[in-house]
């Protein structure tokens, strides 16, 4: 049974009490919604790992309510505070040397000598972090190599009696994940995401894996990421294959379209008309779950996808894009 919480005292104590024992809470970031686990426990990192059918190679983020937590379990250097300072509470998640004697366990780790952290935003959020008073390693919480969750509904579609609770925060603001920057040596980015690399760079200069902004995007995987351990070339998918950077819709196809000149088919979504790219991140997940829906009971085969500016958050949608467009392991 997993249970349903609203977003206000009684339902943020209940969340913080299941966690607290060891239990799997999902809740609302500002990116997508996390399946929550106490980073400390392996019994109940083993348990969020079992539910997600995630691989134990792909280590998880932990959660802070603040900077100062976050690094007590972290060594921090100048740059990892100057990017804390101007960026958490938010979607940016840093990967740094682990202190000795610390509260995330090695699971939650993958055995690495760094782990993931980040401080995300929202009052009700940070109320459940404080409320737990330990690290909480949260993945999105869909099942593994499915789309990433940013409702309640989406988070219950894929995990329905497998986790204990869902805290329901409404729809997340942003809609992709955290950027993933490696602060262990040089900063590398590994995962483009919610902070754009323009940002980055202009509080500690230029980044590794920061070439691709403005690049063509068909010349994947050489786009200059770097990848994160565990992350694979097909995520993020959907049944249908999709067509990515279609300048026309075929009559098998269903259109995920951009921007004004994008065709208003009758099987047709458009992440945003005006061409907004915060918007088109704000709907990209859900909009790939339910154009997906609507092409399948119409019968289609595949969905085209209208071409993403790879600027700015456009990185982030783009390499969503490509990874759910990835061939898949033992195919479809
Ligand atoms: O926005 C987000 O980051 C969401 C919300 C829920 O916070 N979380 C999320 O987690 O996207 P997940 O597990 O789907 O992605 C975590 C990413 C993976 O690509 C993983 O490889 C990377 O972070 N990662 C975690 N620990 C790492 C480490 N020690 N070294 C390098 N990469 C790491
Ligand atoms: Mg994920």
């Amino acid at each position: 049974m997993t249970a349903i919480l609203a977003p206000d005292t009684q339902g943020v104590a209940e969340a913080a009490a299941l966690i607290r024992g060891g239990g799997l809470v999902a809740f609302g970031t500002e990116t997508v919604y996390g399946l929550g686990a106490d980073a400390g426990s392996t019994a109940a990192i083993a348990r969020l790992y079992a539910a997600k059918g995630r691989p134990a190679h792909n280590p998880l983020i932990s959660h802070f309510a603040d900077a100062e937590s976050a690094f007590a379990e972290v060594d921090a250097n100048p740059a990892a505070r100057a990017l804390a300072a101007a960026f958490w509470p938010g979607p940016l998640t840093l990967v740094l040397p682990v202190r000795d004697g610390g509260g995330i366990c090695a699971a939650a780790r993958a055995g690495l000598p760094s782990a993931a952290v980040r401080v995300p935003r929202g009052d009700v959020l940070a109320g459940l972090l404080r409320a737990c008073g330990r690290p909480v390693a949260a993945p999105s919480a869909n099942r593994s190599g499915h789309v990433s969750p940013t409702q309640a509904a989406h988070v219950l579609a894929d995990l329905h009696g497998r986790i204990d609770a869902v805290l329901d925060t409404g729809p997340c603001a942003v809609g992709v994940e955290s950027t993933v920057l490696d602060l262990c040596g040089r900063p590398r980015l590994l995962r483009p995401g919610g902070i754009s690399l323009a940002a980055i760079s202009e509080v500690i200069g230029p980044i590794e894996g920061g070439l691709s902004e403005g690049a063509s995007d068909t010349d994947a995987p050489g786009d200059g990421v770097l990848r994160a351990p565990g992350m694979m070339a097909s995520h993020y998918a959907p049944s249908l294959p999709l067509r990515l950077g279609a300048r026309d819709v075929a009559a098998e196809e269903a259109l995920l379209g951009f921007g004004p000149d994008a065709p208003a088919a009758a099987l047709a979504l458009n992440l945003s008309p005006a061409g907004d790219l915060d918007e088109a991140a704000h709907n990209l997940f859900a909009y790939l779950r339910a154009i997906d829906e609507r092409a399948l009971a119409a019968g289609k085969s595949c969905i085209a996808v209208w071409p993403i500016p790879h600027t700015g958050i456009g990185l982030a949608i783009n390499d969503r894009l490509r990874r759910a467009a990835a061939p898949r392991p033992g195919g479809r």
